[in-house]
């Protein structure tokens, strides 16, 4: 059955369509048939395709599709006009919209196989069960937009969007930084990996968990009417792990960090300036988008009411006991990048139409990171290609031919190894980028603080503001660097300990009953 199947599919994969105009021009010639091959012909390149799959309808509320499809054309551009990266090739295109389904994104995906596509970029959103397929014929997987932590072990796969699992080594590195050798873990369900991973890292870096304890997501605790939903639910659980820690570090939803920020707060922790709270979010940082880890979206009404200077003392506090470990924000290039997206849009062979809305400046804004990782991925795939094409022939001194080409371009181990090679690598959003030998983005993260600061988008004057980032040091986890302008605001004026002086249990402050005894009797 799956003989046939795969006989009816694939009888016409890698025949043909590609062949290299050029060498049939040579074979002639050589055969006498043509007096001379013309400059013209003998420009032709080799073809080889690769495949897209973009999320451009579906139900996911964040698919990228229809707004960073051009990065891709323009890398394609880009790559096939460059004289000297892959001189010999041309990389043509076949896409298809994934609508956010699985089982499409695998049929897409199949069918691509089969007309002889060499490498997949994409799937957005979930990409495992995708990955495997690609892996079942060993052909390269590089996403852009996909945080699953399984596909990291696959030797197909590529990603050039940090998975979740990445930023745990930056909170470790803050830990260390700031020598909070003990702390909680509190993770919504679907962070279990993610908490996981951290607590390995903890243990190779001998820091001490206090607590580690799932809670489920305020939503579905609600939607489900589980105890969970019940308003006193923090309340409790802060009330059992406070004496026993003073940094948690909080994964999950804005909205779990401010709930159980409510309750830290009416349980009076953050009066003296003793706790800390860390939280860690995947999404890259927004200025106009930075007081959403403590104002509630509902909360927040159609305009957004910004912190004032002489805001009251507990908020004020509250605020400033909590860091965020944030992706990076691009820097100042992907503006002129944006733009060049939105041109590429509308243009073959995508031609999104640009909602009237995100015409003008705004649109920048609404191009993510996703459409820099994007156009990464093709550079990145083309450059380590280029790179093994160079070995294959100046080195060992032969001619490339269209099979051996094909062979090198659609083997999945040996171009993500490749890409693993070539990097640091410079993101066209201006970042550095280096893949871990597993292949994923190890991502630039930075850290969040309260101060007061004028944040133009939002034209507030405080709000949480990056106060240093992670730089990749070559070692397994990054090192923390302050920005020497932006200090931190200790809600006490001093940075909190891990522990009391004493312990929690005052264990380290014995009772001296002799000390007592004297002291009574002077
Ligand atoms: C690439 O080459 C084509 C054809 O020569 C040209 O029309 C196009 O403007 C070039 N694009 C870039 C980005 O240089
Ligand atoms: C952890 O502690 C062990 C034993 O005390 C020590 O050998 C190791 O170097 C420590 N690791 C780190 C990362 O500090
Ligand atoms: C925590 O400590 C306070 C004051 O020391 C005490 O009253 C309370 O019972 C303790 N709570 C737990 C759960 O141990
Ligand atoms: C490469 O091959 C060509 C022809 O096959 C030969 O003339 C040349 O000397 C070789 N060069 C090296 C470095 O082996
Ligand atoms: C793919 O590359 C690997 C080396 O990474 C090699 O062992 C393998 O034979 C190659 N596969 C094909 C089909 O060329
Ligand atoms: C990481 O991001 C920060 C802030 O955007 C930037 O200053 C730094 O150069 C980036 N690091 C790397 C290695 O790209």
């Amino acid at each position: 059955m799956y003989g046939m199947l795969d006989i009816e599919w694939c009888q016409s994969r890698g025949e043909g369509d590609g062949m290299w105009y050029g060498a049939r021009v040579i074979l002639l010639a050589a055969l006498g048939l043509l007096a001379r091959p013309s400059a013209a012909e003998l420009d032709k390149k080799f073809n080889i395709t690769i495949g897209y799959l973009p999320s451009i309808t579906g139900e996911r509320r964040d698919r990228q599709g229809l707004a960073i499809s051009g990065a891709l054309s323009m890398a394609l551009e880009d790559v096939n006009n460059s004289t000297k990266l892959l001189p010999d090739v041309k990389l043509l295109l076949k896409w298809n919209d994934t609508r956010c389904d699985t089982v499409t994104a695998i049929r897409m995906l199949t069918d691509m196989t089969c007309s002889g596509v060499v490498a997949f970029f994409g799937p957005e959103g979930r990409c495992h069960t995708e990955a495997i397929v690609a892996m079942s014929r060993n052909l390269p997987m590089i996403s852009y937009k996909c945080s699953d932590y399984q596909t990291s072990m696959l030797s197909n796969f590529a990603r050039l969007e940090p998975p979740d699992t990445q930023a745990t080594k930056s909170v470790i590195a803050l830990l260390r930084y700031y020598r909070w050798n003990k702390f909680s873990i509190v993770y919504e369900e679907s962070w279990v990996t993610v908490a996981l991973t951290l607590e390995n890292h903890a243990k190779k870096n001998n820091l001490t968990v206090n607590h580690q304890r799932p809670v489920i997501d305020g939503f579905k605790c609600c939607e489900e009417k589980m105890t969970c939903c019940a308003p006193g639910f923090w309340y409790q659980f802060i009330q059992e792990t406070k004496n026993r820690t003073r940094i948690y570090v909080f994964l999950g939803s804005t909205a779990g960090l401010i709930d159980m920020m409510t309750a830290m707060e009416s349980l009076q922790l953050f009066a003296k300036g003793e706790y800390m709270v860390i939280f860690v979010d995947m999404m890259t940082y927004a200025p106009k988008e930075s007081l959403k880890y403590l104002i509630k979206t509902e909360d927040r009404g159609t305009t957004l009411v910004c912190p004032k200077t002489n805001w009251e003392m507990p908020f004020k506090k509250r605020a400033q006991s909590l860091l965020v470990v944030v992706s990076s924000e691009p820097e100042g290039s992907y503006e002129v990048f944006t733009g060049r997206v939105r041109d590429y849009n509308s243009m073959k062979p995508f031609e999104f139409p640009v909602p009237p809305a995100l015409l003008e400046k705004s649109f920048n804004k609404f191009v993510s990171i996703y459409a820099a990782y994007l156009y990464d991925s093709v550079k990145l795939y083309a450059t380590a290609l280029h790179k093994l094409i160079e070995e294959e022939t100046t080195y060992k001194n032969e001619t490339l031919d269209y099979k051996k080409l094909m062979s090198i371009a659609s083997n999945g181990t040996l171009i993500v190894s490749k890409m693993i090679h070539i990097t640091p690598f410079k993101s066209v959003a201006g970042m550095s980028i280096r893949l871990d030998e597993r292949a994923d983005s190890e991502g630039n993260f930075s850290v969040l603080a309260f101060k007061n600061y004028t944040i133009e988008d939002i034209k507030c004057n405080a709000s949480m503001v990056a106060v240093g980032h992670f730089q990749q040091s070559g070692k397994e986890f990054p090192e923390y660097k302050l920005n020497p302008h932006v200090p931190i605001d200790w809600p006490d004026g001093v940075k909190p300990e891990a522990e009391p002086s004493c312990g929690f249990l005052n264990e380290k402050c014995p009772k001296d009953d002799s000390q007592i005894t004297s002291l009574v009797l002077d």
